[in-house]
């Protein structure tokens, strides 16, 4: 763990005289020098554009922005390099979604189905077509540990769902969805299936053509990799019938004022210049992980978050929210009368970032009666020491109260 920590200059500072324990790895996490490295060298070494120009910079710039479609490719197992298209992030990618494929295949009265739990970018998106298009927004609920309630997913499914939009991961809960089930039993009724990635792909094994999902979309920054850059994997049928996302550069084939043609998928939604050093710096994050070892990350993420569940009972007044059996990676939790702002504000000066706010999942606050919440999110790079840290300053934090 020492040999990782030491990849991370960030989590060597002090904070307030303290050292910094980083615990916001759900809101973004720490980028190691190999990624830092990679984006740095595309700037001194081979910036241009790709895909465009007719010289050596150029050829350099996408041979090293297609070599990291090709790792995407093969990290969440896609079948085609084709299916892999580079977006903003995980929103981004929702969003493209809804605005193709929902807008050409959402009719009035069709149904979608989101759970309680989602993230506010796999809600709006949905809602917005929904009002659009005169469509039905249905809402799978989850239970008082905030699982999944599958059974009663199912009995929304009807000939009328056409699209099921779930996360991985809940970023407010930590719960793991029963993926695999869901989407076999929405395809059953004839619905695609849109993941949001965004909290699994950092913690777990993703493969796509093994989950059977119609669309995935996950972010680089919150899997070691830069802001502002994401991924949405699409099947291949879909991405060559939908309509695309955005006019402009490179998603062409011709153009004149009467008529344009379009690129084949992935160029077709990826208009105007990319974010090439990002998608370098994500190829470069996927190294790292697959250099650590998925199923490390994942035994030392489930190893501190066993430790950590069991660790904060210790802090008076503590109630977790999001007890469910499968979790990845996230506690959440509130303190008796002390608002979860204060709490963090607080903790902040012991050195511990932790997230405390709605956390953009105001259902998920709104099913279990709290103004807000706490998070403690952890990354492989954390250790139990920074848990007893955290733990010791929520003691402080109550008993200032
Ligand atoms: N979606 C990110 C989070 O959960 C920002 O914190």
């Amino acid at each position: 763990m020492k040999d990782i920590r030491s990849e991370f200059t960030a989590l060597s500072q002090l904070i307030y005289g303290k050292p910094l324990v980083y615990l916001d790895n759900a809101a973004t996490s720490q980028k190691p020098k190999s990624v830092i490295d990679a984006m740095r060298c595309f700037y001194e070494e081979h910036c241009a554009n790709v895909h465009r120009g007719v010289h050596r910079l150029s050829e350099l710039a996408t041979v090293h922005f297609e070599k990291a479609r090709e790792k995407v490719k093969n990290f969440i197992n896609a079948s085609s390099v084709q299916e892999i298209i580079f977006t903003k992030g995980t929103t981004d990618g929702i969003n493209l979604v809804a605005s193709t494929y929902g807008r050409q295949n959402i009719c009035a009265g069709d149904e979608i189905i989101v759970s309680q739990m989602e993230h506010h970018s796999n809600i709006v998106p949905w809602q917005m077509l929904a009002q659009e298009k005169g469509a039905i927004l249905r809402v799978a609920p989850i239970d008082d540990e905030g699982a999944f309630l599958f059974d009663a997913f199912s009995a929304l499914l009807n000939a009328k769902t056409k699209i099921v939009a779930i996360t991985h991961v809940s970023n407010a809960l930590g719960t793991v969805t029963p993926l695999k089930k869901i989407i076999e039993a929405s395809h059953a009724c004839g619905a695609v299936v849109v993941v949001d990635g965004a909290q699994a792909v950092p913690h777990c094994a993703v493969d796509v053509t093994n989950l059977d999902c119609d669309f995935y979309a996950f972010s680089a920054h919150k899997m070691y990799g830069p802001t502002g850059t994401g991924v949405l994997y699409g099947k291949k049928k879909w991405l060559e019938s939908m309509p695309p996302y955005q006019g402009g550069g490179d998603m062409i084939a011709s153009v004149t004022f009467e008529k344009t043609t379009y690129a084949k998928p992935p160029a077709k939604f990826e208009a105007g210049t990319p974010n090439i050093a990002g998608v370098i710096g994500l190829g470069a994050a996927i190294d790292f992980m697959q250099r650590v070892g998925v199923q490390n990350i994942a035994f030392v993420e489930n190893d501190l978050l066993q430790y950590a569940s069991i660790a904060v009972e210790a802090v008076p007044g503590l109630r977790k929210i999001g007890t469910a059996k499968h979790k990845a990676s996230v506690l959440s939790f509130v303190l008796k009368h002390v608002h979860p702002h204060d709490i963090s504000s607080l903790l902040d000066r012991q050195g511990v970032a932790i997230r405390a706010g709605h956390l953009c999942a105001q259902p998920v606050m709104q099913r279990f009666q709290v103004p807000a919440l706490c998070r403690a999110s952890f990354a492989v790079y954390n250790t139990k020491e920074e848990v007893d840290v955290l733990v010791k300053a929520l003691i402080k934090v109550s008993e200032v109260f």
